[in-house]
């Protein structure tokens, strides 16, 4: 059995998932209009569902399991991917023509804002302020996140601390929201977690753009050095060849990625994403489903996909 299979054996895991399925369905298609048909494209393009999943470990097997959260949490994801294809310029997403390629720009942007509203809508059903706020919050760090990249683009020196500090803000605050959705606020350590196993997640993400099968992605790999993206392979490559470094810095991208694997950047990445996974794990103490999470925090550094 596959590690997910495993996790997803968790009691009521696959039905919540069948559920929020539905719901995200419904939600999208609430407002029907161009930007509801984008949403519903990249809903059926289907995807991990890793956050909501997270929803799921993060809360008590004794309480419904909170599905707005999840919902919103998915949406919000899915808000920002959107939006990413277009400012990234990336062609593909989830196997299939990315949003803004197959409906335009326009299209593309007004698809992203219908998703966060209906994450927000969504949300405010559970009549939780204090979940909505920390929703926010997360969507706030996300924006900051994507702005902090566009300050940080074809810089090679960018530093090793930036670029994390720019994956816990585009990626892993809402890992850690996830998380603390899921425990309605009540636990810490697993906002902890989220947030660090948001950074092991995105920086494998990084590699994956340099090694990764398009086929098993979903996304055409290279699109970071092409963008001029400092991530953490793209630096440490940079630090050691000038043929990526000056790739990195806006010069002709050409062969450049396949210098990158001539590097010890990638086995230097890895090293450092397992290291925020162990951290990650380490974070975690008597929770209900820790093996689950603990099998997850595995599976976000060792995946293909
Ligand atoms: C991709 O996230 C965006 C990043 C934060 C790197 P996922 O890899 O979770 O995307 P889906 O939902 O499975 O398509
Ligand atoms: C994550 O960064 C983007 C968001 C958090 C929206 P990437 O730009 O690397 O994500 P992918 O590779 O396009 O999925
Ligand atoms: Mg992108
Ligand atoms: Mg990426």
């Amino acid at each position: 059995m596959t590690v997910l299979a495993s996790i997803r054996e968790a009691p009521g895991l696959e039905s919540y998932l069948d559920e929020l399925e539905e719901r995200l369905q419904e939600t999208v298609a609430s407002h029907p209009g161009i930007a509801a048909a984008v949403g519903a494209d990249a809903l059926a393009a289907g995807g991990k569902r890793l956050r909501p999943m997270l929803v799921f470990l993060a809360s008590r097997p004794d309480a419904p399991p909170p599905l707005a959260a999840g919902v919103a949490v998915e949406l919000i994801h899915m808000a920002t991917l959107v939006h990413d294809d277009l400012i990234d310029g990336a062609q593909f997403r989830r196997g299939r023509a990315a949003a803004w390629a197959a409906y335009g720009p326009a299209a593309a942007r007004a698809a992203g804002d219908y998703l966060f509203a209906r994450a927000f809508a969504e949300l405010s059903t559970a009549g939780e302020p204090r979940a909505v706020a920390m929703l926010a919050e997360a969507t706030l760090c996300l924006a900051r996140g994507e702005a902090l990249q566009r300050r940080q683009t074809h810089d090679p020196d960018t530093t090793v601390e930036s670029y994390l500090e720019r994956c816990a803000l585009k990626t892993a605050k809402l890992f850690e929201a996830a998380c603390l959705l899921g425990s309605r606020g009540r636990d810490v350590a697993l906002g902890r977690f989220g947030l660090t196993l948001g950074i092991a997640f995105q920086i494998t993400d990084d590699i994956l753009d340099c090694t990764g099968d398009g086929l098993e992605t979903g996304k055409i790999a290279g699109v970071d050095l092409r963008e001029g993206t400092p991530t953490l392979p793209l630096l440490l490559a940079a630090s050691e060849d000038d043929v990526v470094r000056r790739a990195l810095a806006g010069g002709p991208p050409d062969g450049a990625l396949v210098r990158v694997a001539g590097t010890t950047a990638l086995a230097r990445s890895r090293a450092i994403a397992l290291d925020y996974a162990c951290r990650a794990r380490a974070c975690l103490d008597g929770q209900f489903h820790r093996d689950e999470l603990e099998a997850l925090a595995d599976l976000v550094v060792h995946r293909h996909s």
